[in-house]
Order: structure tokens, then sequence, then C-alpha cells
């Protein structure tokens, strides 16, 4: 860590009273990460493979004997296009492939959840998006990308929070790389901060002309279009790695506690004092008096920030029946690395939402819990989970496998090419390299940095095209269809309720 980020990290987690403004709105980022395991002898065991393959390739065993899938994935690592760091100016190289040739041309329709793009654009459909209108979202855009002819540039209007505009930019550029060539001409405005800014009731009627605005969480009564988080492909600054590492790391220690041995309370760890709710659910922790059925941690940046997150108590947290997920400042990082868990998620009620929640539903995924009685929904919750053991461990495995399947990096990919290619479809006009732009690629973006950010970088790269396209993406909801869906969830957690009231009735009535 350098020392612009000590002090810079200090700023967000010392808490000295002159930078109270900041630490509200800062500590909320920093802190919405409240778990992700890291193992690092998956890492290791990954390598190893890896290096096994490429020795079967040197040792020259013959194709017959390898299966199809390892042919293919054989190909291309002799084609690899790693980092071309140079010495003095570095340039972008011009030997990656310009365009996407796959040979595999199986197809699948992409998860459901990918219907929003759909969603998300509707605003822009009949009248289209003009300069005029892009320009309108420059207001708290942190950068505008241009991308011209399969390359990207870039005009930066503002420094984001720690690094996330450097891997939001990295990751558009490994997208890139992932299909050469096959995303049209667009330019878009980018804000990296937490909550929403287009709000739906100041673009309506017939001559509404609402700002394109990306960021990567929306609401009910906001126009931004969600888009993938920088942690996806590292977050440098709380040493939580690439989600494809992170993905493999909670696989394994998932395999490591039985459900069934799993303490049967409900868990959280986190920084409570960047959102009221947060400060309520306090409340609810085990006390010699009452017992809520959790067991609730404060997150110590602090301490966290001097041992460089080695530590991070980042291991050994899928140890838990209940994990519960709560908002911060807007929607929370960490709430992938909860649901990937295995454990049946306690869901708060939100106010936000990303790019992928919105395909998941409660009792399927999640257990929906109340954001104005928090510890009797606790409570019930996971004293209903104790009672239906098996029923409560499906529901978090059939998250762990939305979030291991549905939201792994080719789908994450897949999003955002789909997204990228409906939006650059509605554009106006003319996508042009602004005056005095300079290209970013992947080596003008890492061969600068060192330490975390170049081990993530390097880490979450991608070295060569895809073989084949991207999944299919479904046609929108009809909204009578869309209507119903949304009337399910809501059932669901209605149903919940019944039971919850129905309990706390008993109980009053001494059964
Ligand atoms: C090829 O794939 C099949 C089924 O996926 C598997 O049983 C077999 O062991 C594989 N063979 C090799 C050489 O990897
Ligand atoms: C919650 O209770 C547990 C057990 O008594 C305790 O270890 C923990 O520090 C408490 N958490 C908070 C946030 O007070
Ligand atoms: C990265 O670290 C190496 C070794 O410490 C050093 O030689 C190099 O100049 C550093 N590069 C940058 C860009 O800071
Ligand atoms: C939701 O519940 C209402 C009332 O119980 C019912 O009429 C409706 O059919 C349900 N909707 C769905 C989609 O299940
Ligand atoms: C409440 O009590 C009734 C009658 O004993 C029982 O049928 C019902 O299952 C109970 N409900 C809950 C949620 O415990």
């Amino acid at each position: 860590m350098n020392k612009d980020n000590e002090t810079y990290l200090k700023l967000f987690w010392g808490g000295s009273n002159h930078h109270k403004r900041c630490l509200l709105s800062k500590n909320a980022k920093v802190t919405t990460v409240t778990t992700a395991v890291i193992v690092l002898f998956c890492l290791v065991a990954t390598f190893c493979d890896f290096a096994a393959l490429n020795t079967y390739i040197i040792a020259g065993v013959s194709i017959e004997n390898q299966n199809l899938s390892s042919i293919s994935i054989d190909k291309h690592q002799e084609q690899e296009f790693p980092l071309e760091c140079t010495k003095g100016t570095q340039t972008c190289p011009r030997n990656y492939p310009t365009k996407h040739n796959p040979t595999n041309h199986n197809n699948h329709i992409c998860p459901s959840y990918f219907k929003w793009i759909h969603e998300d654009l509707k605003a822009w459909r009949e009248k289209g998006i003009t300069r005029e209108m892009l320009e309108g979202a420059r207001r708290t855009a942190n950068f505008k990308v241009v991308i011209v002819e399969g390359r990207l540039y870039l005009e930066k209007y503002k420094k984001s929070i720690q690094t996330r505009d450097v891997f939001t930019l990295w990751g558009i550029l490994q997208l890139l790389r992932l299909y050469p060539g096959k995303l049209p001409d667009l330019e878009l405005m980018f804000d990296c901060e937490d909550r929403p800014v287009i709000h739906l009731d100041k673009f309506q009627g017939p001559n509404a002309s609402p700002p394109p605005l990306f960021r990567y969480c929306s609401d009910q009564w906001s126009l931004d279009i969600v888009f993938p988080d920088w942690s996806f492909w590292g977050w440098a600054e709380t040493n939580i790695k690439p989600w494809k590492e992170v993905l493999k790391d909670i696989k394994e220690g998932n395999k490591r506690t039985k459900w069934k041995d799993r303490v049967p309370y409900a868990y959280w760890k986190g920084n409570p004092k960047v959102a009221a709710t947060r400060k309520n659910l306090m409340k609810c922790n085990v006390t010699s008096k009452n017992d809520w059925n959790t067991r609730l941690y404060v997150q110590d940046w602090d301490k966290e920030s001097n041992q460089g997150y080695k530590k991070s108590s980042l291991g050994n947290q899928c140890t838990h029946r209940y994990k519960i997920y709560i908002e911060g400042w807007a929607w929370s990082v960490s709430e992938k690395y909860i649901l990937a868990c295995d454990s049946m998620t306690l869901y708060v009620r939100p106010k936000y939402h990303d790019f992928f929640i919105r395909g998941m539903e409660p009792l399927q995924h999640y257990w929906p819990i109340r954001d104005d009685s928090k510890c009797t929904s606790l409570k019930f919750a996971v004293e209903w989970g104790n009672n239906h053991v098996d029923k409560a461990q499906s529901i978090g495995e059939a998250a762990s496998k939305f979030i291991q399947e549905d939201l792994d990096m080719n789908n994450v990919y897949s999003y955002m090419f789909h997204l990228l290619n409906e939006y650059a479809k509605l554009l106006k006009f003319k996508p042009t390299i602004p005056q005095g732009a300079i290209e970013f690629c992947s080596e003008t973006m890492a061969c600068g940095v060192n330490g975390t950010q170049r081990k993530f970088m390097e880490e979450s790269m991608v070295k060569f095209p895809s073989d084949s396209n991207p999944c299919t993406i479904p046609p929108p909801y009809d909204p009578l269809t869309l209507q119903e869906f949304l009337e399910r969830k809501e059932n669901s957690t209605r149903q919940v309720e019944i039971w919850e009231d129905e309990y706390w009735l008993n109980k009053s009535n001494g059964q």
C-alpha cells in the first residue's frame, strides 16, 4: 500500500471530526464488504493445474487422449497475449486480435436477470439517446468512456473513491479483449458513487430527455443504468481478490463445513455506522436478557487496515447456517459474498438493487426480513430454519448455485456485452474520439502500477479472446409477465410475514 493510500485509508476510518462529512458517505463504500473467503492454497492448486496442462502440451501427449474441451483450451494457451510492458512510454500493443472468431458455436440463453437490461434502457427506447442527453449525465459522472473501432478512449472528470474507477475501466477493457471487435462504437458516462441520481419524477412527460448514466446500483424511483461493480476485478484497498478467484475460494470453504454442522445462528459482520438501518440492527444482538438468534460483530477497519487486510477475517466466514444481508449507504458489495456461502441468507428488505439481484427470489434464494421489525423477524427466521433444516439448506444452496453459475465471470462479461450493445443501438449520434484523448489499454493501466493493484490486474486479465459468443439475451418481459413475477416475489415475502405474525401471536398466547 503506498503512502497516499495509507493517508487516504486513515481519513476513511480514522474518524477525526473535521472529516465527518466524508466519513458518512465514504465509510459506506468501504465497509460494505463484510465477508469474503480467501484461501491461498486454492490459488496455488489452480496454478498447479495450469502448469500440469502446459506440461502435457510440451510433452506432446497425443491429442486423441484429450477431450474436445481441453483441446480448445490448449489451442488458446498457445496463443496467449500477456501484458506487454515496455521501457519508456507505454504504448498499446497492436498484436492482439481485432476480430472475434469463435470456433464453438454452441449457444445458450442468458440467465433471466438479463431481461432487466431491456427494462433499464426503456426510458430511451422510443426516442433514442442524443448527444445532449449524454452530456446531461456529465454533472455527476467520474468519466466518459468512448469506444471507437474496438479501442477505448477516456475523458476523465473527477477522481473516484479509491480504485473504483480504475477497476471499472479495467473490466471494460477486459470485455474488449474477450470479444474483440464485437462491440459497436459508443460513448457512455459513468458515475462511481453509491446512490442513484437520475430521479424518475424529474423526467416525466413527452418532452422528457433523461440523461443516461451508468453506475453500480439503482432503485425503483431512478433511471440510473446498473453495471457490474469494480470488485469483480478486485478491490485492492481491502485485498479482496477478483471475483473468479473468490468464487473458487468460497466453493472450497463451503466444502469444509457441512451445513448441519454450522453454527445455528444468524451472523453478520460489518460497519454499523454507515446507515441508520445498520445501527438499528445492532439492537438485535444477543444479550444476557434477549436472544434474537443473532451473532453480530463490528468490523474493525482501523485494525484491518493497519494489518494490510491480511487477516481481514475474510476467511472462515461461511461457518454459520444463516447470514444477514443488510444495505449500507446504498447496495452493499458484500451481497454476492454472502449469497455464495451456502448459508440461508436473511435478506433485510432493500431499497437498492444491483444488476443481478433482480433475478433472485424470496423463499427460493433467500429469506426475507422486515426492515421495520428486524429483531422479531430474525428470531423467527432462524427458528423456522432450525425446524426445517432441509428447506433452509436448500434455500442456501439455491443461492450459491445462482451465484456460482448465473453470476460467474462469463455471465458477468455477457451481461456487460449485451447492456453496452443494446445501449449503443440507442445512440442517435456518431461516437467520436474526443480531442486530445489518449487510448486506454490493459498495458497503459497495469504496467505503471505495483502491489495489490498490479496483482489483481494480472489475475483478472483476459489473455485471449473467448472461443464462443456471449450467451443469447432473452427477449424483454411482456408487461403482464413482469407484473406477475414481481407479484410472486411480493407474495412470498407476505407469506413469510404471515407466518412470522402467527409465530409471535402463538408465543404471546403461551403456546
Ligand atoms: C473426457 O470427458 C469425460 C466426460 O466428461 C470423462 O469421463 C473423461 O475422463 C474425460 N477424458 C479425459 C481424457 O479427460
Ligand atoms: C454481540 O454479542 C456478542 C456475544 O456477546 C459479542 O461478542 C459481540 O461483540 C456483540 N456485538 C456487538 C456489535 O456488540
Ligand atoms: C515496482 O516495483 C519494482 C520493484 O520494487 C520497481 O523496480 C519498479 O520501479 C516499480 N514500478 C513502479 C511503476 O512503481
Ligand atoms: C398473490 O397473492 C394474491 C392474494 O393472495 C393472489 O390473488 C395472486 O394470484 C398471487 N399472485 C401470484 C403471482 O402468485
Ligand atoms: C401457531 O399455532 C397454531 C395452533 O397451535 C399452529 O397450527 C401453527 O402452526 C402455529 N404457527 C406457527 C408459525 O408457529
